[in-house]
């Protein structure tokens, strides 16, 4: 029998599984097993705007709601973010609104379109003109003919990291080219460390630390190896050996609070530089991945792309960000449509209710509750999208209220400072993918546009859980089939 408390508690008349309102162990279990971006997305279908995910823990998904509480720094990020605070505050995981302001004056400047333009050779250096090398060289190989199969979750995601890694960095990696996962190796055990230490707070201290040693001795290594880089951009810079670069490192490193005029230290240079990379790399490449996946999925979306880029842009040229937004709209709506329908922070972003508590559809919560924004709840928000199961890139063209309602990167005070750069990283690479070759999923494809669900909408393929939203066997469903185009 369920408890008085349940019928006394403020929250009784919200919706939710009796499971989670009882006890918090389902839903931590939930989290750890990477499956909370899941429940958020069908508990909102099954109960809507407002509804519990713990005793506590109430999930938010009208969009205006979720506008209301990420529009201040009254409703603090939650004691989850201390998770990822592995080797100091940093922009992201800081409750300080003084500190986050602070950091946005001295970071901010890395992610305007002007310093963006700049930086934008290397985006194009180690994202497009990379992947093309690789797969021009695969083709030429190529013992079956004109054509390859390819893993594009793989290529994607080693695609981001050569981007992200060569501009805070400064040093390519050449993941694409040569295979190598290093980097990416670090980044997912930075993750999987976070995600147990926001179960297990203590993980970290002596004796729990040895279940988790190989995972700090990787953090380790890949602290010294940002220290490292910081330390040779300021020593050649003091030699004399290089003009100053532009990249998101050297903005680290020089970034001036203009109002304080404070710079950071080398700790929380690292630090910075390390949450950039947790932040902007899986999202961005599994973004990528998505909307390759609905475009080979929904057919006409995908030859409408196709054939729009290719009237807009010769065969031999490499299309930039700037040209790609001002001439492929449709493109630019199958980006924003891919991350509606599957926005890859997939975990509803906890805030903490503020003194005085916040009423939401018609629910008094008191001060002190945990409310999670759920993006992907308000991405598919049946008030706000028409047919929110169905990708529909077309909803976004001259549609500037549409692109507005998105919430895929946030909104407010917390609103992602990193996105400008995956739309520049986004763009080129689709874009010109699309325009230099021809794509077909393999014959034996489990997920095609004629399988269809009990919606009549195509069947996507399963999907894997943890902070962000990727595919649950990419090699099994991430293959495709690359032709080079025709000349034209
Ligand atoms: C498609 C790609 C991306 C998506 C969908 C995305 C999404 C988001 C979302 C939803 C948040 C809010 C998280 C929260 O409040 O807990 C966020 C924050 C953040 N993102 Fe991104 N992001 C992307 C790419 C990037 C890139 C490329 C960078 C930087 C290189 C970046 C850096 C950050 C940082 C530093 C924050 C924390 C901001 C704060 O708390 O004030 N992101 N992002």
């Amino acid at each position: 029998m369920a408890s008085p408390d349940l019928y006394l508690s403020p929250y009784s008349r919200i919706p939710g599984r009796l499971l989670y309102r009882i006890s918090s162990i389902p839903s931590r279990l939930i989290m750890l097993l990477g499956q909370l971006p899941e429940v958020a997305e069908d508990d909102y279908y099954t109960f809507g705007d407002i509804f519990m995910i713990r005793p506590d823990v109430v999930v938010l998904s009208n969009p205006a709601d979720c506008r209301t509480v990420l529009s201040t720094h009254r409703f603090i990020k939650s004691d989850m973010y201390k998770g990822f605070a592995l080797i100091d505050e940093t922009i992201f995981t800081t409750q300080s609104a003084d500190l986050t302001n602070m950091r946005r004056r001295q970071i901010g400047p890395a992610f305007t379109h002007g310093y963006l333009n700049e930086m934008e050779p290397i985006i194009l250096e180690c994202g497009i003109h990379a992947i093309r090398a690789k797969w021009d060289k695969e083709l030429a190989q190529s013992t079956t003919g004109r054509s390859i199969t390819v893993n594009y979750a793989l290529h994607f995601t080693m695609v981001s990291f050569d981007v992200i890694g060569a501009l805070g960095c400064g040093q390519r990696f050449n993941a694409v080219r040569d295979n190598t996962t290093q980097l990416i190796d670090w980044v997912n055990d930075f993750n999987t460390l976070s995600i147990i230490k926001l179960v297990f707070d203590r993980v970290t201290s002596f004796p729990a630390s040895l279940l988790v040693r190989r995972l700090t001795q990787n953090l380790d290594k890949f602290v010294a190896f940002g220290n490292a880089a910081a330390e040779r951009r300021r020593e050649q810079l003091r030699q004399g050996e290089i003009e100053k670069p532009k990249d998101v490192l050297q903005i680290l490193i020089d970034g001036q609070d203009p109002e304080s005029k404070a710079k950071m230290t080398a700790t929380q240079v690292t630090a910075e530089n390390i949450g950039l990379l947790v932040a902007g790399t899986d999202t961005t490449s599994l973004t990528m991945m998505w909307t390759l996946h609905y475009l080979m999925l929904y057919p006409d979306a995908y030859r409408r792309a196709t054939e729009e880029v290719r009237a807009a842009f010769p065969r031999h040229y490499t299309i930039t960000y700037a040209e790609g937004k001002a001439r492929l709209p449709f493109i630019d709506a199958c980006l924003n449509e891919s991350t509606r329908i599957r926005a890859v922070t997939g975990v509803p972003l906890p805030r903490i209710v503020p003194e005085g508590g916040a009423t939401f559809q018609g629910h008094f919560l008191p001060a002190g509750t945990q409310v999670g924004v759920n993006i992907a709840g308000a991405n598919h928000h049946q008030g706000t999208w028409e047919n929110p199961r169905r990708f529909m890139p077309e909803r976004f063209l001259d549609n500037e209220k549409a692109k507005h309602n998105l919430l895929t990167f946030s909104s407010g005070v917390r609103i992602c400072p990193g996105r400008n750069l995956a739309q520049y990283e986004m763009m080129s690479v689709i874009a010109n993918l699309l325009k230099d070759y021809d794509f077909a999923l393999p014959p034996d494809s489990l997920f095609t546009p004629e399988r269809l669900d009990e919606h009549g909408n195509p069947v996507a393929m399963p999907r894997t859980h943890s902070l962000t939203v990727g595919p649950k066997y990419p090699e099994r469903d991430c293959r495709i089939v690359v032709t080079p185009a025709p000349d034209y």
